[in-house]
């Protein structure tokens, strides 16, 4: 079969090989601890679930206009504006079918053959691959645990070139849980207005943010910085609604547009029932949003501390999201207890699969070979569990 020339430029996902494998072992009734989810293990609240099944009887059946209905782009432009301190207009809204249509739209409207787009790494594994199937070329620049994954503004600055039409940001991060500073946001939003790029902040994590950790949105700089940025929201993480498939920007009423253009020759809008569920989410109480947060906060604490007991494990401290990152890098080279050699992050965690029935994901999926990824949005009981086996397995690699 030939397929389209299009999908030799994206990378077969390194985690599906773990996560086979810890699917195969739990189908075998073997007890996998798995630190692998990307959602809230938490259900969505009734109160949302309840104004959906109303919805669907009161219609809520047929399409919608192509950028989501009148008032859920009224509430997301009130909820966006509240949260940052800034007007928005409805007209600078578009709901798509999660966060990451959201970011395949504006990528697709906005990347030419051959443009450059900055993204920080760690970094979510989608943007590598969107940029790529735009026809764009991703251009990463390291950060380091050393200096809390903060990316600096002038590592971005000498990345630029021609080319450059975007630089990305995550914050807090997936994979890391880092929140970038103001100081450091400012200082790529300047850079975005001085070369005249596009800055795209993914705050899909804004709400789950714990300790001293402190978001900030560099769109309330003013209006150059406005007429440069585009933010992604969403419900996903922060409602427990992944499978919904909500997601929101906000951008300049030209992107809007062609963002607009290219959902209306692909899906069309996000599910109508779904956009219901998300207006009653963002109009509604927020005390259960502040229950699982604080839920994951208690998690985060346990996770973090029992990981760096665990000798040659060091691991940055993540002030949001549900994501630890410790790096693991001390553990590669050295030999299992039969004697073969964990050569990098991928055998490691396979190891760790087998060995200690954890299912982590490694690091090199997001561009950080070394690290892995342990997600706690999974009960209390699961992540003292799995990290206390962790904390038995890997001493035994010597
Ligand atoms: C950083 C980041 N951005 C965007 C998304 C996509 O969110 P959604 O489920 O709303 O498409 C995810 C989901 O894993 C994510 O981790």
């Amino acid at each position: 079969m030939k397929l389209a020339r299009r999908l030799s430029v994206v990378e077969p996902s390194p985690t599906l090989a773990v996560s086979a494998k810890a699917a195969k072992l739990k189908a075998e009734g073997i007890d996998v601890v798995s630190f692998g989810a990307g959602e809230p293990d938490f259900d969505t609240p009734v109160h949302i679930k309840e104004a959906a099944k109303k919805a669907l009887d009161a219609g809520a059946t047929k399409y919608t206009l192509v950028e989501g209905t009148v008032p859920l782009r009224k509430a997301v432009a009130k909820w966006i504006g509240d949260a940052h301190g800034i007007p928005v207009e409805p007209g600078e809204v578009i709901v798509s079918s999660g966060a990451k249509q959201s970011i395949f739209n504006a990528i697709f409207a906005l990347i030419d053959e051959g443009d450059e787009v900055i993204i920080p790494t760690p970094a979510w594994v989608s943007y590598n691959d969107i940029v790529k199937l735009a026809g764009g070329r991703p251009v990463n620049v390291p950060t380091k645990a050393e200096e809390n994954f903060q990316v600096r503004v002038e590592d971005v600055a000498k990345a630029i070139t021609p080319r450059t039409k975007m630089i990305l940001v995550c914050s807090p991060s997936n994979p890391t849980g880092a929140i970038y500073e103001e100081a450091t946001l400012r200082g790529l939003a300047k850079l975005a207005v001085e070369k005249d790029v596009w800055l795209m902040t993914d705050d899909i994590y804004r709400t789950l943010v714990y300790g001293d950790g402190k978001f900030f949105q560099p769109a309330v700089m003013g209006a150059d910085v406005r007429a440069h940025t585009l933010i992604i929201d969403g419900v996903s993480k922060a409602f427990a609604m992944t499978g919904w498939r909500v997601g929101f920007t906000v951008a300049p009423k030209a992107v809007v547009e062609a963002m607009a253009t290219i959902q209306g020759q692909s899906t069309t809008h996000a599910a109508a029932v779904s956009q219901a569920a998300a207006l009653a989410a963002i109009e509604g109480p927020t005390d259960e949003l502040e229950k699982m947060r604080v839920e994951f906060d208690k998690r985060r604490k346990v996770m973090v501390a029992r990981l760096r007991e665990i000798p040659g494990v060091t691991c940055v401290e993540p002030k949001g999201a549900f994501y630890a990152f410790p790096d693991l890098s001390a553990f590669i080279g050295r030999k299992t207890p039969e004697g073969k050699k964990i050569e990098n992050d991928v055998q490691l965690c396979e190891w760790l699969i087998e060995a200690a029935r954890v299912a982590v994901v490694m690091g090199s999926a997001f561009h950080a070979p070394g690290f892995v990824r342990l997600s706690y949005a999974t009960s209390m009981k699961n992540v003292e569990e799995g990290v206390r086996r962790l904390a038995e397995a890997l001493p035994r690699l010597v």
